[in-house]
């Protein structure tokens, strides 16, 4: 080849006259890619460093995106968020009032008291299919979509019948800030106006004035509601499994389950005067239903806790009244609310924040007061219908009436996996 190219001498002259050249582009590429291979090994290095973290988050954010519906969100919409709505489930007496507190009066937060109220006042819906009272050991099939035949099952007089698929489109609308069909569906003066807090001011002033609630309503929710920085409810009446969905479906919602001593919840039921409560048979009923309840929220917040670590969240009552000040701002950090004091004027003039010494005994001991006034009796019917959620929550049973008495022996055992972490 290379002889037809050029002839003999001519390529030897060609080979003498380039072989300095070649040996210097030989040279000139061998330290060029051992400069090259450096420096993409060190850039590569940072590169996976910050790539790391970043692919943690990214990872951790499209995990939930297996919408079953296949409503794939776009990474910029998962990426949108900027600030959570709260969901507080809880049961009646269980210590929901006062976290309710905590989470919703706040300046900036909009809070609905109880939106289901009105449509299961002594029911809940355990999961897609069933429907309990809270009152009594007593739960029946339903459809999603149907509300409950049983016309004995709801004893709300008063109050509107409503499905889980109604139920959970009130949350829906509360959590997008649309009010209408508020007031026949949510809206109770004594409930949602009376215990809802700041957000609530204005409304209650327009009342006052002498106007409709209605036109009060209209008024004003909305725009509170949209401008608010977190939308929060507290609500009682929902198995906890159910909301996985509403978690699947808002990415900026945040959700906790609080749990208490359900012997201490016995105790306040009992001594709550709107809270039918009656025999001994009664009372060892409602305890089987709220452990079977506690027990079902539990194994099912498990998966939440699997599936939505930085979304879903175990409260313990005696957790949180230990230490108030530290755990109530650990609840504000898990659900990125602001720090700064001058927020939430009224949660620091609570009583378990001020250490008073005119507080009674009951005040100073919120969370452990109920073992001075529980009956034995119905603390040993608990201890065998509870068995199994004090053993998977840390409550133990105590042994003699004496002990059950002495408050310096522990009732509860918590796991510290489910504490509040106060650094
Ligand atoms: C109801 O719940 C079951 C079990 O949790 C689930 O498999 C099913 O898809 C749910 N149905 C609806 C309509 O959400
Ligand atoms: C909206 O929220 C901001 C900050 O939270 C507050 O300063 C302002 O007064 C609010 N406006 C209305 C109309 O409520
Ligand atoms: C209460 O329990 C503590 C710890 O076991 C014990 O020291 C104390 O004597 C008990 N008090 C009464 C009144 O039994």
């Amino acid at each position: 080849m290379i002889m037809n190219l050029c002839g003999v001498r001519k390529c030897k002259d060609i080979f003498r006259k380039n072989k300095w050249t070649l040996l210097i582009i030989v040279w000139t590429w061998v330290i060029v890619s051992l400069h090259l291979h450096y420096f993409l090994k060190n850039n590569n290095k940072n590169i996976s460093r910050v790539d790391e973290s970043e692919i943690h988050e990214t990872v951790k954010i499209y995990e939930d995106k297996i919408v079953p519906e296949g409503k794939v969100k776009t990474y910029e919409e998962l990426m949108s968020v900027k600030s959570y709505d709260v969901l507080l489930n809880s049961y009646m007496r269980g210590g929901s009032t006062l976290s309710g507190i905590v989470l919703g009066f706040r300046d900036d937060v909009f809070y609905l008291y109880e939106p289901l109220w009105k449509v299961a006042r002594w029911v809940y819906w355990k999961d897609n299919s069933t429907i309990c009272r809270s009152d009594k050991f007593k739960c029946l099939p339903v459809d999603a979509g149907d509300t409950v035949k049983d016309h004995g099952f709801y004893s709300n007089k008063g109050s509107i019948k409503g499905s889980l698929v109604m139920a959970q489109k009130i949350l829906r609308k509360f959590y997008d800030c649309q009010f209408n069909d508020f007031e026949r569906q949510v809206l109770e003066t004594n409930i949602a106006v009376k215990l809802g807090g700041p957000s609530w001011r204005n409304i209650r002033l327009c009342m006052k004035h002498g106007h409709q609630e209605k036109l009060c309503l209209h008024k004003y929710a909305p725009r509170m509601c949209k401008n608010a920085t977190h939308r929060v409810s507290k609500v009682l009446r929902l198995g906890t499994g159910l909301l996985g969905p509403m978690l699947e479906e808002r990415k900026n919602l945040k959700a906790f389950h609080l749990f208490r001593d359900p012997r201490a919840i016995i105790n306040s039921r009992i001594n709550t005067k709107w809270y039918p409560s009656g025999s001994k048979d009664a009372i060892l009923s409602n305890a089987q239903g709220l452990c079977d309840r506690m027990l079902s929220d539990f194994r099912e917040g498990q998966k939440l806790l699997q599936k939505y670590p930085d979304r879903f969240k175990f409260l313990f009552y005696e957790d949180m009244v230990d230490e108030p000040f530290e755990k109530v701002k650990a609840i504000y950090r898990f659900v990125g609310m602001d720090l700064d004091e001058k927020l939430y004027p009224t949660v620091k003039e609570l009583p378990v924040f001020t250490a008073d010494k005119d507080q009674s005994e009951r005040e100073k001991n919120s969370a452990f007061w109920w073992r001075k006034s529980l009956e034995w009796d119905v603390v040993k019917g608990m201890d065998t219908l509870c068995k199994d959620v004090y053993k998977e929550l840390g409550y133990k049973s105590i042994q003699s009436f004496n002990d059950f008495r002495n408050l310096s022996i522990s009732s509860v055992d918590l796991s510290r996996t489910y504490m509040l972490d106060i650094r």
